[in-house]
């Protein structure tokens, strides 16, 4: 199939490559030419495990990168990946949807051939009718397209994996041939393939990030409350996990949720219920929890310390997770921020996002391992699971006293305190 994808952001380059990988022919549609350049030289502008060899095997043969719609009208489908960031008040900026809609009716513009056009991008309930259709509609004078949501469940580090090997496939269409279009791309994968209409679709990715950031915030309630009892979060999630009704993913306790997308759709959900007369309270709780978590790291801190002015802390991990260099809403971020407005001296690590971390806080002093940072420090805090964070014991003692906490469950060593552990 010849597919176009537009948006060369984390979505529009995971579907390039694995779609790239499973024989059809792509054109991805990037406005930025200086990412375009990259990606037709084999690299991705995004650290994303496996995605390099993948961009590398495929370019120029059967995936190519362009700043041109022109190559729309040879597809088949169209899938919109553009980004949809959230506006200070929580609602979700669909400007590039808007303009990614325009120019795809600006190029499909008479043609008499059918495309089916899908958005990707999570987007409020409504969006794909009420913005997608109606301007690639008013910008083009065929009507011969079928529009669907297809919703994505990658999560960064795992995203290749993910695609290949998905829970479920959500196809949102309004008309049956253009949901049977695309059931066809997916019916390679073993997995079970739901059809709803376009706004259920739009919903089920908001409800399913919504869930599992509860599920996360819930751990966090239950691990501050175990942390009080003198009891372990780890071993109470596991026991609770293990009721197939629970299931065990998504409850592990610490400095709670970050990255790219779980902030911002539970940000715009509250508002699309906000603008429906309704009150969210339960997601505006997962929310305070949330927040609540990297000031519970900072008390902590204050109780072994004293004030923090002027002392030294190391903080290790700057991404929001492990296998990723992406730090935005990272709660590493949130806690040197809290760190450096008590007056503290940051020494951080990470080693993936210190670059990415640099440029968010100016001025912020990054080493190149953990036992740099760690010299001479009078505490540390660690807030990325990476696996090396495990293995450091003796690199402790470097520190000029050994007061250790841990926002994620990592290490073995005697002297660390958990977040609620
Ligand atoms: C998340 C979802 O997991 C994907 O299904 C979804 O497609 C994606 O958002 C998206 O909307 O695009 P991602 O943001 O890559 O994926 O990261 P997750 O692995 O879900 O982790 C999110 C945050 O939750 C991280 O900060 C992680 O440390 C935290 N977390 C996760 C916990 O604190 N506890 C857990 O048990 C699991």
């Amino acid at each position: 199939m010849m597919i176009s994808i537009i948006g060369a952001g984390y979505v529009g380059l995971i579907l390039s490559a694995c779609f790239a990988k499973m024989g059809h022919f792509i054109r991805l549609i990037e406005s930025d030419s200086n990412k375009v350049d990259m990606i037709n030289s084999g690299r991705s502008p995004i650290y994303e495990p496996g995605l390099d060899g993948l961009l590398s095997d495929h370019i120029g043969k059967n995936l190519i990168a362009t700043t041109c719609y022109n190559s729309i009208r040879e597809s088949d489908f169209i899938f919109i990946c553009v980004g949809t960031p959230s506006m200070p008040n929580g609602d979700t900026d669909l400007t590039m949807v808007a303009s990614a809609s325009r120019s795809i009716g600006e190029a499909i513009n008479e043609s008499k051939e059918f495309y089916a056009i899908i958005l990707k991008s999570t987007v409020p309930p409504g969006t794909t009718e009420n913005l997608v259709i109606r301007k690639v509609l008013k910008y083009s004078s065929t009507s011969n397209l079928g529009f669907a949501m297809n919703p994505e469940f990658l999560r960064e580090g795992h995203a290749i994996e993910d695609f290949m090997h998905p829970d479920r496939t959500v196809i949102g269409c309004n008309d049956t041939h253009t949901g049977d279009l695309i059931e066809s791309l997916y019916k390679s994968f073993n997995a079970p393939i739901i059809r709803t209409n376009i706004m259920e679709a739009e919903m089920i990715k908001y409800a399913s990030n919504a869930m599992l950031a509860t599920k996360i915030s819930f751990s966090n309630e239950i691990g501050n409350i175990c942390k009080r009892l003198g009891i372990d979060v780890y071993n109470v999630m596991k026991g609770v996990g293990m009721d197939h009704r629970i299931n065990p993913h998504f409850l592990d306790a610490g400095a709670g949720f970050g990255g790219s997308c779980f902030p911002k759709d539970i940000a715009s959900l509250i508002r699309v219920a906000e603008k429906l007369g309704y009150d969210p309270s339960l997601l505006r709780s997962v929310v305070r929890v949330n927040e609540k978590q990297p000031k519970i790291i900072i008390e902590l801190l204050h109780n072994k310390l004293g004030d923090i002015h002027g002392k030294s802390i190391a903080v290790l991990g700057l991404a929001f997770k492990k296998d990723t260099d992406d730090i935005r809403e990272s709660r590493a971020i949130s806690v040197i921020r809290e760190l450096e407005r008590g007056g503290a001296r940051v020494k951080a690590y990470d080693p993936l996002a210190s670059n990415n971390a640099c440029k968010e806080i100016s001025g912020l002093k990054c080493y190149s391992n953990a036992k740099d940072a760690l010299k001479d420090a009078d505490a540390c805090i660690i807030m990325t699971e990476w696996p090396e964070f495990s293995e450091l014991d003796e690199e402790f003692n470097l520190m000029k006293s050994k007061v250790i906490i841990e926002g994620r469950r990592i290490s073995s060593c005697s002297d660390v305190e958990g977040i609620c552990w």
